[in-house]
């Protein structure tokens, strides 16, 4: 099909910041967006005081920062308070010995306090670790391990998640309760500290190198990997921000991800303050009405989700969009998945917004594909890369490929916001850039004669379940723990709301048998010992599993008999 012919949602928003793509391109240089930062006059910087600090005291001191709202809640915090906050929290990690370079994990339900502890851990140079509420016991237990965490910031109903007594590098539990909390040892009352701590705070002024956040990932094998992260990316959350978010200075700006997910810090933190912009905050679960009632309530003009939440709210109709005032929204984007034409389709019609699909990883930091106000829209496809950045299709040995031909989605190194290491697995990190020059970005796509890049798949078994990466190792080696497993191969099942469900392949142990209570007996296993999202919603009993001579449980050939396809290549099968 000619380019010509493609399905084109034109430009719309000819005042955008990025005027012109093209010409960016040729012209985008990123020393330009490094003066916007402090350090040109100290030669150092700190994340939290640019994205806060900066504006409560350049004049932007009583706008509000954050509108929170859950079901119980509703605050508006200003830049003035925020800063406040953060600064408390600051000194609160200070008095109890915590500095520069340690790590301090966060791992609670969405709240103020979470954006306070998350910002004044930064403030005082220390790296912060932000972790899903879900995640069950031996999920926490893996990450605080690997990091060696000094300290947690969790609540009272979360802390039979954490397994203090096995982790011997974590000298403190700071809890964030209603009520004052009796203490065991090693204990902390984060409100009855904060309370009592100064709002002054010394920054600790740090290298553009130096660390800024750690986000656990999963890949196909082995445990989550820790994507380490620099104050340095500021520059591409702030450019970005402005460029793909679109962000001006009145604008409301509703991130509908969780900070346990790298889009709800880089696009849900640092990009929204970087800019300035007043940011939207809803806790609590997913429902159609109460997200469109945030849209209305907070006049949200723009607006960054994801392909599942979109399908859900198709789902739930016209009619309910058409319940609640929506004409705020100026600008609406989507990540984490390939978004569908048909939603893109849905979107123009129910909202009268062209959604931008976004592409990127917590590997990235930041945006990298994307699509802006400015420019045609092809539904199906991520978009273009952004000024200052490349992006190439690949073979398996490290060629370019010509246009329209499927390969290796790459990007050519640096960029600002890249990751600067696997947390205690250089191995792994050096996987990702084998061939000399490029990012590999374990994507399959193509680029089309006019350069838009279309996402094919991923190359290996890493499952995308409603947008959040799970590892199908991690979950097997859970399957395997419950006593009627012998063995478990784990694939990614196509869904039309989720993208794709958890599928489990069980051979069971002697003496078990198949039924529907044992199935939801392991889903349950899981779902308790691991996380919620990471547990199978279906399970296949299987006299055996297909294996590699090597004892490999060959999920290529599990997910061919799922898809009815041809098995393939088996000259490695076990028998
Ligand atoms: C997938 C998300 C299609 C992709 C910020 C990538 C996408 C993985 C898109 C990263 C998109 C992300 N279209 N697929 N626009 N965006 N993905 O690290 O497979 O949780 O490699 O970060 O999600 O997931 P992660």
């Amino acid at each position: 099909m000619s380019s010509e012919q493609k399905e084109t949602l034109r430009a719309t928003a000819a005042n955008a910041n990025l005027t012109s793509y093209e010409e960016a391109r040729r012209t985008f240089d990123w020393s330009e967006v490094e003066k916007h930062f402090t350090w040109h006059s100290t030669g150092k910087v700190n994340m939290a005081y640019e994205a806060i600090d900066r504006h409560a005291e350049g004049g932007l001191a009583d706008k509000v920062a954050l509108h929170y709202s859950d079901a119980t809640r509703l605050e508006a915090i200003t830049y003035a308070q925020m800063k406040a906050n953060s600064n408390k929290f600051g000194n609160v990690l200070r008095q109890l010995g915590i500095g520069k370079g340690d790590r301090v994990f966060i791992f609670m339900p969405r709240s103020p306090e979470l954006y306070y502890a998350l910002l004044g851990t930064i403030k005082i140079g220390a790296i912060v670790g932000p972790l899903f509420e879900a995640f069950m016991e031996q999920a926490v237990r893996d990450r605080l391990e690997d990091s060696q965490a000094v300290a947690i910031v969790t609540t009272p109903s979360q802390l039979p998640r954490v397994p203090v007594a096995d982790l011997p590098h974590l000298k403190h539990v700071i809890l964030v309760g209603d009520d004052l909390l009796q203490l065991a040892a090693g204990q902390v009352d984060f409100k009855a500290e904060m309370a009592q701590a100064s709002d002054e705070l010394a920054i600790e002024w740090v290298d553009r190198e130096d660390g800024l956040i750690l986000h656990y990932t999963s890949g196909s094998t082995g445990k989550p990997k820790g994507v380490f992260h620099v104050h340095n990316a500021m520059i591409q959350h702030y450019y970005t921000g402005r460029i793909v978010l679109d962000l001006k200075e009145d604008d409301v700006y509703w991130c509908t991800a969780d900070p346990g997910w790298v889009t709800g810090t880089s696009y849900g933190v640092f990009a929204p303050w970087l800019n300035g912009a007043t940011n939207v905050v809803r806790g609590g679960r997913f429902k159609p009405q109460d997200w469109y009632d945030t849209i209305e309530r907070f006049k949200v003009t723009v607006w960054y989700s994801a392909p599942t939440s979109f399908r859900m709210l198709m789902s739930a109709g016209d009619d309910t969009v058409k319940a609640f005032d929506l004409s705020s929204l100026r600008h609406v984007l989507s990540v984490g998945e390939p978004l569908n034409p048909e939603v893109v389709r849905w979107g123009f019609k129910a909202y009268g917004q062209r959604i931008h699909d976004t592409w990127w990883m917590t590997e990235t930091g930041g945006q990298l594909i994307c699509n802006y106000p400015s420019m045609d829209i092809r539904p199906g496809s991520m978009g273009k890369p952004i000024p200052g950045t490349d992006a190439a299709i690949i073979d398996d040995n490290g060629n370019v490929l010509p246009p329209n031909r499927m390969g290796n989605l790459a990007i050519k190194t640096p960029w600002p916001s890249m990751m600067r290491a696997i947390w205690n697995n250089p191995a792994k990190y050096e996987e990702y850039f084998r061939f000399p020059g490029w990012y590999v970005s374990g994507d399959s796509a193509y680029m089309d004669e006019d350069g838009y890049f279309w996402f094919q798949g991923r190359v290996d078994d890493v499952i995308n379940t409603a947008g959040e990466r799970v590892g199908p190792f991690e979950v097997e080696s859970k399957l395997i723990e419950h006593p009627a497993v012998a063995e478990a191969g784990v694939i990614g099942k196509p869904d039309p709301i989720r993208g794709e469900i958890i599928k489990a392949y069980i051979a069971l142990r002697e003496g078990f048998e198949p039924s529907d209570e044992l199935k939801a007996d392991i889903a349950k296993f899981v779902k308790e010992g691991f996380a919620a999202h990471a547990a199978p919603r279906e399970i296949e009993f299987k006299d055996k599993l297909p294996k590699t001579r090597s004892g490999k449980i060959m999920r290529r050939v599990l997910k061919a008999w799922e898809l009815g396809l041809p098995t393939g290549d088996l000259s490695t099968i076990e028998d």
